[in-house]
């Protein structure tokens, strides 16, 4: 189960804060909040709108019949499949990401690399509008109508969107898959949506165990036995009460900078408005310690820092000895470096406290399908009531649709 370290969590008074978060909280599990349309993530259980078994199903299919499954969408369509799979790895089968660019030469590169493999593709879209999707997604379906039947096509291609849209309508003209984007459920809060849930099964990984991993963080807040996400989230505003604006999220697992684009969206798109709001960055260790140690260690002091530790790498690489050579790291001899990167996190704590930095630390055991349903469900429901208590609205995103709106008028789209 996800820990955080509580001590850490109540510089700054932040408990004194404790009741409003509840307050909030309870508003939203007691269906009681103005915000009750945009709640329908609130159920990790709930939130696959009980197209699982469809999902599995084609889960099957693709696996047994697919060298790629391209996965078209961006931001909330696509970060938390994301996060998991480049995380833990697909298993037998090339997960592509596209719809997350307009570079001709990136996307020349995707198309190149999908030649002569069999492929199947899932377009996600809320509000099927969006540029880079919805343009990736008629350069694929050209692609693959010179390669496919009409037949295979209509198995090949799974849309998931908003029930009623024009994306529905062209799943029903095109005898296609169609799957929900629940229309009660935002696109960073997509977690446990068939959004997430298609390509995570897809990609051969556990869903029942990444929703199980969601639900016991879910029950236990229900229930008000861990409550930590809600200290989490007084935490960070006691910080910006007392000063600190930005937050770095820091991991010593390359495999987590996915989850942390994922973490990055989710706080930025959801508190960063009127005016207010933490600003969202983080660093992958020990590379980012090269760039932006400095700063951390000396810069202004602005910055907090959560620390998302593994305890489990998972993999054991010894130094090997090389008496005689003479290259001074002979003191590296007998470590793991299992062990070396733990130091090495614990080494940046110690000093980043040292240097005046707010920090708290969010711990896994290991990174599996379990622990991504526990942070992904920690971390929206601590920003959830922290938006509330900054005093904006958690659940839109305004500014996102403005620069959609002034690039579809760069395009002159009508
Ligand atoms: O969280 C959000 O609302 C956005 O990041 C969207 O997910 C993103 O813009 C993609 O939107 P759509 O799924 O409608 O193409």
């Amino acid at each position: 189960m996800i820990r955080v370290d509580r001590g850490r969590l109540r510089r700054f008074d932040a408990e004194k804060l404790l009741p409003e978060a509840e307050g909030y909280w309870q508003e939203y599990i007691g269906g009681k909040s103005p915000y009750l349309p945009f709640l329908g993530w609130l159920s990790a259980e709930g939130s696959a709108w009980g197209a699982l078994p469809a999902i599995k199903e084609k889960a099957r299919e693709i696996r047994e019949r697919a060298d790629a499954f391209v996965v078209v969408g961006i931001g909330g369509s696509n970060h938390a499949s994301r996060a998991v799979i480049e995380a833990i790895g697909a298993k037998g089968i090339e997960i592509v990401w596209m719809g997350t660019t307009l570079s001709a030469h990136e996307i020349a590169r995707q198309l190149k690399g999908l030649e002569g493999k069999s492929v199947y593709i899932g377009v996600i879209a809320k509000n099927f509008e969006t540029l880079e999707p919805g343009s990736h997604y008629r350069l694929l379906r050209k692609w693959m109508e010179q390669r496919y039947d009409s037949a295979e096509m209509a198995r090949r291609v799974i849309l998931t969107g908003t029930p009623g849209s024009r994306l529905n309508e062209i799943a029903d003209e095109n005898g296609c898959l169609f799957l929900p984007f629940p229309e009660p459920i935002g696109g960073r809060y997509s977690l446990f949506s068939p959004v997430a849930l298609m390509p995570i099964a897809a990609a051969g990984l556990d869903v029942d165990a990444y929703i199980a991993g969601a639900s016991s963080v879910e029950r236990a807040l229900r229930s008000g036995e861990n409550q930590d996400a809600l200290l989490f989230a007084c935490w960070r505003n006691a910080c910006l009460r007392a000063g600190f604006d930005i937050e770095v999220l820091t991991s010593f697992e390359p495999r987590l900078k996915n989850f942390s684009l994922w973490w990055r969206q989710l706080f930025g798109e959801t508190e960063g408005k009127d005016g207010k709001g933490i600003f969202p960055a983080f660093m992958n260790c020990s590379e980012d310690l090269h760039s932006m140690g400095q700063y951390m260690q000396e810069g202004s002091r602005r910055v907090i820092e959560t620390f998302l530790h593994v305890d489990d790498p998972e993999a054991s690489v010894p130094v090997p000895a090389d008496p005689g050579f003479g290259d001074r790291f002979d003191y590296l001899d007998q470590w793991d470096f299992a062990d070396i990167n733990h130091a090495a996190e614990q080494a940046t704590l110690t000093a980043h406290e040292a240097g005046d930095i707010p920090c708290s630390v969010v711990t896994v055991d290991r990174l599996n399908e379990r622990a991504f349903g526990e942070l992904f469900y920690f971390f929206t429901a601590a920003v959830s009531v922290s938006a509330r208590l900054l005093g904006v609205n958690p659940f839109d995103q305004n500014g996102v649709e403005a620069y959609k709106k002034s690039m579809f008028a760069a395009l002159g789209k009508p």
